[in-house]
């Protein structure tokens, strides 16, 4: 049959190379870009393979696909009508569970038939479809009408791809699964084939569509926010009806983050407890909507939004989905989010799986603003050494003729008036100092007022004979274009050429407007929502290669660009322009629902902050960003001599934790949301031999003392020294003591006041 289904489709000479290439996921996405950008349409040779790896097993005899790792265990099967019906997602079962051949659902009237009742993997928009699809087709007779089956499968190691076909059209869909042994993060995408003899339009792709057990009691966590007060956790219950987390912007967006938690009986307990979670590698204009249909049941599909979508695919062509990346923990929420970072680090970052670690660097942007210069940058570079800063960044201002916001971007060029020697010497007086250099761009973007837009008006989104609406006096580019995707690749790798420069920060300060792209036919104009996304991937993807020892970072304004999609290529992001302080408890909090601390880049700036006006003291501006990649943003010209000896005390300090905040475990001891007065982070390292642990007062009031922090995740029967960053521990405490000790008994600070904080360290000792 699989042959026949090969010759078929007309292919079988390129059969397995996509898979073999599938092997290694990072190639994987760029083979994939490559694949869509030119059209390349090799379809696998599916051959009913076994694994010889243990994690995906397929029982020929019920026609069920079992996944397990050490927690977690993915079921689903073919049942009788082909359709890829799903069985079970939760807590790890025994081997020698085995399960029946699934039915589909007879469903519960004429109103809900059982297309709609059954709980399916990936469906086609056809049949009497009212639920969200997966996928959704015109063809152009008018067809509309799309039900899949199930044609074959293969298993590759920890990856199992499943060919799936309309009934009656030659269309093909291919579904990728990929189950990650340590975390149980499963990674799911779609490939739609068109190899019809004429074009078809697709109007909505969706990844994956994950469904939850059959349950009325759940709760949904998602993050939400806008410029200067991102990352901010939302709860609600699941109810009949659909919720959309979404953005139209074209990009990730701030006001909603791609990332999902869902879970039972709305405990809030953060360790205890199923939750079901995820998040998408999409970096563009992106839909996760959750819906508990008529009968109940629950289902989150996620994948580029749907609005304003459609997307032309010529016989022969393809178009592949993004990630979308989901798990399981029965440890709460806190369990949850600790996969989820773990994943990141072993799975998505740069170098994964031992990405490096974040230098603590220094930024000049709230110091300097626009009016950066070599000298006025040397002598913060000067002061930021003597602190044991490792990296110094020039932001935004040092290029083309941008005084203020208002001009230059598009025009990659050294100021000659501001650096009339080029950057050069700054570079060399940072490295002279023990630093290594980095610089802001940001390339998607143009001002009116720049060479570049004078040249190219035709370049930027738009849609012609009508009106530009700009942000921030500036426009987009439009990167889905050949030569605009040239010029920016070539204006950066010119840049990198020719300064060493360790590190970029890469900046995107509006979002999409007029998304138009008239240099095509306007029945291909559509395509911009994806190609230039795809583009933006290759262009840092071409980069990094080119250029191995740079770093980059992700920056939109703040957090409006941070998801699994952009961090493949980056990292570490900025999550916020909020700097202050008290406010970043609140920020940090949320951002680290979804994404590890390690990549979450904090500054320590001025006080009073530029935000609230708010006055915090030196050592609760350092301790909040500690929690995070510390750095600082300050202006080094005001500070004192006792500023900088704090600063060079605190920096010190950072380096002997950064490991363990980086690359460790994080537990929210007590949760800043909801008004709390108090905020306490543990991070223990992955080995348990050092954890640390972070406190934060609002207001002390009524005489009432700082609540006991009961610590989690250490040995418990190791001995463990506990040490305090700023003498701010109990005096009543034992230097040493057992892990059980720091957990059932606790510590006890002595903060007492408003805006203080308090930080501790326990390091095992051998008896
Ligand atoms: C954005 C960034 C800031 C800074 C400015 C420069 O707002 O988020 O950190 O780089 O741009 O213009």
């Amino acid at each position: 049959m699989i042959a026949e289904v090969a010759r078929m489709i007309g292919r079988g000479t390129n059969a397995g190379t996509f898979c073999a290439a599938a092997k290694h996921r990072r190639k994987l996405r760029f083979i994939v870009l490559l694949c869509i950008a030119f059209g390349s349409t090799h379809l696998p040779l599916f051959a009913e393979g076994q694994s010889n790896a243990a994690l995906i097993h397929f029982d020929s005899q019920a026609q069920v696909f079992r996944m397990d790792t050490a927690d977690m265990s993915y079921v689903f099967g073919i049942n009788e009508k082909k359709q890829l019906q799903a069985i079970y997602w939760g807590k790890r079962l025994s081997s020698a569970d085995t399960f029946a051949m699934p039915h589909s659902d007879p469903g519960v009237s004429s109103f809900e038939s059982s297309t709609n009742t059954t709980r399916q993997e990936f469906v086609g928009w056809g049949g009497g479809l009212y639920v969200e699809p997966d996928l959704k087709v015109t063809f152009p007779d008018g067809n509309r009408d799309l039900v899949l089956e199930y044609v074959s499968h293969r298993i590759d190691g920890n990856q199992l791809t499943i060919l799936l076909k309309d009934i009656s059209r030659e269309v093909y869909v291919e579904l990728q699964y990929q189950i990650d042994a340590s975390t149980g993060v499963l990674t799911r995408s779609a490939q739609v084939h068109n190899r019809t003899s004429a074009p078809l339009t697709v109007e909505e792709i969706a990844s994956a569509t994950w469904n939850l057990p059959h349950g009325t009691d759940y709760r949904l966590r998602y993050l939400t926010g806008r410029w200067a007060g991102e990352w901010s956790l939302r709860e609600q219950i699941v109810q009949p009806g659909k919720t959309i987390l979404e953005s139209r912007r074209g990009s990730t967006g701030a006001q909603n983050n791609p990332w999902f938690a869902i879970d039972k009986n709305g405990s809030n307990d953060q360790e205890y407890g199923d939750v079901w979670f995820g998040a998408l590698g999409w970096s563009g204009s992106w839909q996760i909507s959750i819906e508990q249909d008529a009968t109940e049941q629950v289902r989150v599909t996620g994948g580029p939004n749907r609005f304003d979508f459609g997307y032309r695919l010529a016989p022969g062509e393809h178009l592949q989905s993004p990630d979308f990346y989901a798990g399981y923990s029965r440890d709460g929420i806190g369990g949850a989010s600790r996969l989820l970072h773990r994943f990141e680090i072993s799975n998505i970052l740069p170098h994964a799986p031992s990405p490096k670690l974040r230098p603590i660097l220094y930024n000049s942007w709230e110091a300097t603003e626009f009016k950066v210069d070599e000298a006025g940058q040397e002598a913060l570079a000067e002061k930021a050494a003597s602190i044991g800063i490792e990296r110094f960044v020039v932001d935004d201002g040092w290029f083309g003729q941008r005084s203020s916001d208002h001009a230059g971007l598009g025009d990659w060029y050294v100021n000659p008036v501001k650096f009339p020697h080029g950057l050069k010497p700054l570079i060399d007086k940072v490295h002279s100092l023990g630093m290594d250099f980095g610089l802001w761009v940001e390339p998607e973007m143009v001002n009116p007022d720049s060479d570049l837009y004078r040249k190219h008006p035709d370049w930027t989104l738009n849609f012609t004979g009508r009106p530009r609406t700009e942000g921030r006096n500036q426009l987009m580019l439009n990167l889905a274009r050949p030569d605009v995707r040239a010029y920016v690749f070539q204006s950066l790798d010119k840049l990198l050429n020719e300064n060493d420069i360790a590190f970029l920060k890469w900046d995107y300060n509006r979002n999409w407007s007029e998304p138009g792209w008239p240099a095509v036919a306007p029945e291909d104009e559509k395509k911009v929502y994806i190609a230039y996304i795809q583009n933006l991937y290759s262009i840092l993807d071409e980069l990094r290669t080119k250029h191995p020892h740079v770093e980059i970072e992700s920056c939109s304004g703040g957090g409006s660009r941070v998801d699994l999609g952009i961090m493949y290529y980056t990292d570490e992001v900025w999550p916020s322009d909020n700097t202050d302080a008290f406010d970043r408890l609140l920020i940090q909090d949320g951002f680290t629902y979804a994404y590890a601390p390690g990549v979450m880049m904090a500054w320590v700036t001025d006080s009073p902050t530029w935000v609230n006006k708010r006055s915090l003291s030196l050592e609760y501006r350092f301790l909040s960003s500690m929690q995070g990649s510390l750095g600082v943003g300050a202006n080094l010209n005001n500070w004192k001599p006792e500023d900088f000896a704090t600063a060079k005390k605190m920096v010190t300090q950072y380096k002997q934790i950064r490991e363990t905040v980086q690359r460790g475990s994080l537990y929210r001891l007590i949760s800043p949301q909801k008004g709390s007065e108090q905020s306490v982070t543990e991070s223990v390292s992955e080995d348990q031999r050092h954890a640390v642990a972070f406190a934060f007062l609002h207001s002390s009031q009524m005489l009432y003392p700082f609540p006991t922090i009961y610590l989690r995740g250490l040995k418990t029967d190791a001995m463990y020294r506990i040490d305090a960053l700023d003498g701010k521990l109990s005096k009543n405490l034992p230097p040493v003591a057992s892990g059980a000790f720091w957990m059932e008994h606790g510590v006890d600070v002595e903060l007492r006041g408003d805006f203080q904080a308090a930080a501790f360290r326990l390091e095992i000792v051998e008896r």
